[in-house]
């Protein structure tokens, strides 16, 4: 077994909450000892420098999904086989049944719906004054219109929430948040794998598809309750954080929100910088099937490697001034959606839905006055949980 060489380490826990709180510091540190570091308190190595993070996203050969892309070993067992944690050709397989209702063709028959909605929400909440830009924001449309698309409308709003939460905290280490986590992953795990889920299902939605291509051998039966958590686990804080970041960005940037109101074909871009600083999806790990030469840095075959797409978004060999959030910025090539075979599948209804929200806002608010934010540690995302607004 070949040695590691010209690593160096840094001895802080990765997943401890001081750390989730406020994790950029320790990112610019990482990015600073070098292309590769040894993570001894995570039992990882960590890339945290965009091209390298890009370069293996974009090369699966060598940096598998295969043997599971959490950080520890129980979870990375329990999901192999599924979209997220597969290689070609399960992969292109599993992804093709999943990803065709999220295409943008297949979205465009409801975005107006989307639209529609996010209108009518706008409406009521800017009559209000002063709501929570989360809870009654942010959640509505993942948890209305993700709920009925998928086809279980029945589904409690609270179960999925908490569900949804603990398929990302359980992808981190085996902390705390990861052990407690794990009970609600086994909750969901049943509900959607019971032999009544199908009849629950609404004809013509997303989880009846997968049952279809199942009956049409596209896909083993025991696999189409694991592919209905493709849409229900990453759906929800994925897109509720990136929502309330835009809304605690522009809360703290007003000059960034006159300009959108001032020319609202700002608003693709003001999304791409909003995800780009505050990236909800701070990185997954992958697994080395072969030595890996990064940077100075020699690491062994049989490595796992957290790749840090959040540290990456903010690395100063690629972006300048990166702490800066500047709507202006040409930052569509950000990895707040991953890259390569495995980025995100349901990135055109994230934007759908954050598009929807913010069109309706420019016309209807001048002003975010924001309270005192309340932060979500989760081992994985990085949202809020709460953050009150007073709009004029
Ligand atoms: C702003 C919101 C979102 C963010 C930041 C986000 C982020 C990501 C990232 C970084 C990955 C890459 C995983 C990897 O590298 O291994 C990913 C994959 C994925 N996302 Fe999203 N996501 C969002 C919304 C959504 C939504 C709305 C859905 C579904 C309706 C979704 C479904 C998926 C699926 C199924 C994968 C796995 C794709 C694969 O392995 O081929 N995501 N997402």
């Amino acid at each position: 077994m070949p040695t590691v060489t010209n690593c160096p380490a840094y001895d802080v826990d990765l997943y401890d909450d001081e750390v989730l709180r406020n994790p950029y510091p320790h990112y610019r540190a990482l990015r600073e000892l070098g292309a590769a570091v040894w993570l001894p308190r995570n039992s990882l190595y960590a890339l945290s420098r965009f091209e390298d993070v890009r370069a293996a996203l974009r090369n699966p050969g060598l940096f598998s999904s295969a043997e599971g892309v959490a950080a520890n070993e129980v979870v990375n067992e329990m999901s192999k086989g599924t979209t997220l944690a597969s290689d070609a050709p399960l992969h292109d397989r599993l992804r093709a049944i999943i990803a065709a209702p999220l295409l943008p063709r297949a979205l465009e028959d409801i975005g107006p719906r989307i639209r529609a909605e996010a209108r009518q929400l706008v409406d009521d909440l800017v009559r209000r004054g002063r709501f929570d830009a989360v809870a009654d924001l942010a959640r509505h449309l993942p948890l209305t219109i993700v709920s009925k698309l998928v086809g279980l409308e029945d589904y409690g709003r609270s179960s999925m929430l908490r569900w949804a939460s603990a398929t990302f905290n359980v992808l981190g280490t085996m902390n705390e948040r990861g052990c407690t986590a794990m009970k609600d992953v086994q909750e969901m795990r049943g509900y959607l794998g019971s032999v009544a889920i199908r009849e629950r299902l609404r004809p013509g939605s997303w989880g009846q598809r997968i049952f279809d291509a199942g009956d049409r051998g596209e896909v083993e039966p025991e696999r189409c309750p694991v592919l209905m958590r493709d849409y229900l686990g990453p759906s929800l804080d994925t897109t509720i954080f990136a929502t309330a970041n835009l809304i605690l960005l522009f809360g703290q940037h007003p000059d960034q929100w006159d300009l959108v109101r001032q020319d609202p074909a700002l608003i693709p871009n003001a999304i791409n910088e909003a995800l780009r600083l505050e990236s909800p999806l701070r990185g997954f790990t992958r697994h080395l099937t072969a030595d890996a030469t990064i940077g100075d840095a020699v690491i062994p075959a049989g490595s796992r490697v957290l790749l840090l797409y959040a540290s990456a978004n903010r690395d100063e060999r690629k972006w300048q001034d990166p702490e800066r959030f500047d709507v202006r910025r040409r930052a569509s090539d950000h990895l707040g959606f991953g890259n390569g075979t495995h980025m995100c599948a349901g990135l055109h209804l994230a934007r759908l839905e954050m598009t929807a929200l913010l069109e309706a806002l420019v016309e209807k608010v001048a002003r975010f006055d924001i309270g005192e934010p309340v932060r979500a540690l989760n081992n994985v995302l990085r949202g809020l949980a709460s953050l009150p607004v007073r709009v004029s």
